[in-house]
């Protein structure tokens, strides 16, 4: 009930809602509505109220509450359930034990804070409180496990997108998934899948997207590598010096990876792959990679249907790239 008295407000958002006719349209007491308020005051929000006019939603708090990400959500099946965490070890890690429990396709998981964030090739990611968005969803593709690649690929197609749409901001790919923004790292991915006789069961799409950090907010190690929406934002627009609303850039997120996804049920891939090519910031670029064998250089000069990056060595062999790590000439520190 608590969360239909704050969608009636937040789509009035700005003018009163009578008591009286919150209690009519929910079927409750006004004494119960005015409780809910109360509710909600305590969660965070600045609720105005006149004996008069109403009640009048002023603005809320900075928590990634499940009940604002969901309201006028426009997606079919991601977010269709949403579990908050305000601390969690991993959002990956919880959202495999729901996954294998047997939750609904597109689930999503989502953090304030992680104690234990995981990045790829084991690495660690720092997951500062409320600082970034750290979330996980579930999906339950019908694609062999070969296929997955261009899943992860579609996610940071849907990122780089729905940073534009809310920003303004121009972020670019870097193969395969790192988002990038003046050759600094703002967002990164990490997929996880199980999988069964050639099937996959489920898969975990983990983003960590840096939003509000200041410099000073990141570890001294990945401080000259790393950039938030805002630090970019600041040096771009006048009015960037706010926070961004990091519910709005969720729910655009979901939107947007939503909208590429069904380009794989619909067979349409070749347009996420068009679509990823024109946010790369690889392609055309000098690149390293390092594979377990042993180190390539060359330029990065197309990607294959299934995701595969296709670099063109220095030895004269052209190779196609399915795992691994690469250094992009201008990106994260390679000069
Ligand atoms: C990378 O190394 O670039 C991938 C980073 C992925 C981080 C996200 S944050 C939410 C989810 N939970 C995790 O533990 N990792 C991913």
């Amino acid at each position: 009930m608590k969360n239909k008295v704050f969608h009636h407000l937040k789509k009035n958002k700005g003018s009163y809602v009578s008591g009286e006719s919150l209690s009519e349209i929910l079927g409750v007491s006004r004494t119960a509505v005015w409780k809910h308020i109360n509710e909600l005051k305590k969660e965070g929000y600045v609720i105005e109220s006149t004996s008069r006019k109403g009640y009048r939603l002023v603005s809320g708090p900075d928590i990634l509450n499940p009940f604002e990400i969901g309201y006028n959500l426009e997606t079919k099946i991601l977010g269709s359930s949403i579990l908050y965490f305000d601390v969690i070890d991993s959002t990956n890690n919880y959202a495999k034990k729901v996954a294998s429990e047997g939750c609904k396709d597109g689930t999503v998981i989502i953090a304030e804070s992680q104690i234990a964030g995981r990045g790829r090739l084991g690495r660690t990611w720092d997951s500062s409180d409320k600082k970034g968005i750290w979330m996980s969803v579930i999906l339950k593709p019908l694609v062999a496990p070969e296929d997955v690649q261009i899943i992860t690929l579609a996610a940071s197609v849907a990122v780089v997108s729905a940073i534009n749409q809310i920003s303004g901001i121009k972020a670019g790919i870097k193969w395969p998934n790192d988002i990038i923004i003046e050759g600094r790292k703002v967002c990164g991915i990490l997929t996880e899948m199980s999988t069964e006789m050639e099937q996959v069961n489920f898969l975990v799409i983990g983003i960590g997207l840096n939003v509000n950090h200041e410099s000073e907010d990141f570890p001294s190690d990945i401080k000259d590598k790393a950039i938030s929406l805002k630090m970019a934002g600041c040096r771009e627009c006048i009015a960037g010096h706010g926070n961004f609303d990091r519910i709005e850039i969720i729910k655009r997120i979901l939107c947007e990876l939503e909208r590429i996804y069904s380009k794989i049920t619909n067979g349409t891939v070749s347009e996420i792959i068009s679509e990823w090519k024109q946010n790369s910031v690889t392609l055309g670029k000098e690149v390293k990679v390092s594979s377990r064998e042993r180190q390539y250089s060359g330029i990065a000069i197309d990607i294959t249907d299934e995701g595969k990056l296709i670099v063109k060595c220095t030895d004269g062999v052209t190779r196609e790239i399915s795992t691994g790590e690469i250094a992009v000439k201008g990106a994260l520190g390679y000069a």
